[in-house]
């Protein structure tokens, strides 16, 4: 649990653009963890709503990645590109899709900025859904991809729909993978704790899709509760419990993680981590 490796490569190389460069603008959140975020803005990073909020002639991209489109308008400016390898690797895929003349539909939040980068990448007509595939018509040639922090099983399921239609209808379909590793083991774990006690914690950003998804799939196995910092902890939830399980987002800090469990300890009278 807690910070993967992009999300530390992002942070690495924002903290060393404060220190080279003194301010920099960061587009949206490098990270969706508000701890993080303050910190990075006492080293002087601000964070932009969007490319035409900048106030820096230095620019960060974040882990989530950019749309081609939003990266045209940074020409002229010097960019930190914090863009996660593995989402820079589904971006590459939407492309190639496109060009080769696919429809691209992305499994995942139309609303999330890794979402919205995908997207841009992937050509005229691509779309982006959670639900159940119903095009009408259904193209020729159909590429479908996933946001990195999907849970395979609910891609599988979304795979799973769209393949009577197409099959049935002589659609080409070509499906990639884009599903992350460290998102998939640790849902793993997260799944394979939540079975073995009481009540489960997740730690992390409310606008963090990893750390909300975290919740979703131990809820159905277990009491799950979405916390931020260790104040958020309810003592009800603890009291009379023999087993609490505790998992974190892949944009929560040690040190939050870390408090969490110490208040935990000391609500179950065990004393301090
Ligand atoms: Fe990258 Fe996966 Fe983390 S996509 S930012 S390694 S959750």
């Amino acid at each position: 649990m807690g910070l993967c490796f992009g999300v530390r490569r992002a942070i690495r190389l924002l903290e060393e653009a404060a220190g080279k460069f003194g301010s920099l603008d960061s587009l949206g959140p490098v990270v969706h963890n508000r701890r993080v975020v303050e910190r990075l803005e006492g080293m002087g990073v601000r964070v932009a709503g969007g490319p035409e909020d900048l106030e820096n002639r230095v620019v960060a991209v974040s882990s989530h990645g950019l749309s081609p489109q939003d990266m045209k308008a940074l020409e002229g400016r010097e960019v930190i590109d914090a863009t996660c390898p593995i989402v820079a690797r589904a971006q590459r895929a939407a492309r190639g899709l496109a060009r080769a003349g696919f429809q691209v539909v992305v499994f995942g939040d139309c609303l999330h900025p890794e979402v919205r980068g995908l997207l841009g990448w992937a050509g005229d007509g691509a779309l982006a859904t959670e639900a159940p595939l119903n095009l009408q018509p259904w193209p020729k040639r159909l590429g479908i991809l996933s946001q990195t922090t999907q849970s395979p099983e609910a891609f599988a399921g979304f795979v799973a729909c769209a393949l009577p239609p197409t099959i049935g209808g002589g659609v080409e379909l070509r499906v990639v993978n884009t599903i992350c590793q460290p998102t998939r083991r640790r849902q793993a774990s997260a799944l394979e704790l939540a079975r073995r006690v009481e009540v489960m914690l997740v730690v992390g950003g409310k606008t963090s899709a990893n750390t909300r998804r975290l919740a979703e799939i131990c809820s159905p196995l277990v009491e799950v509760h979405l916390v931020e910092k260790a104040e958020d902890i309810d003592p009800a939830w603890v009291a009379g419990r023999r087993s609490i399980g505790l998992t974190a987002g892949a944009s929560t800090p040690d040190e939050v993680i870390m408090e969490v469990e110490a208040r935990l300890r000391a609500l179950a009278g065990l004393g301090a981590a």
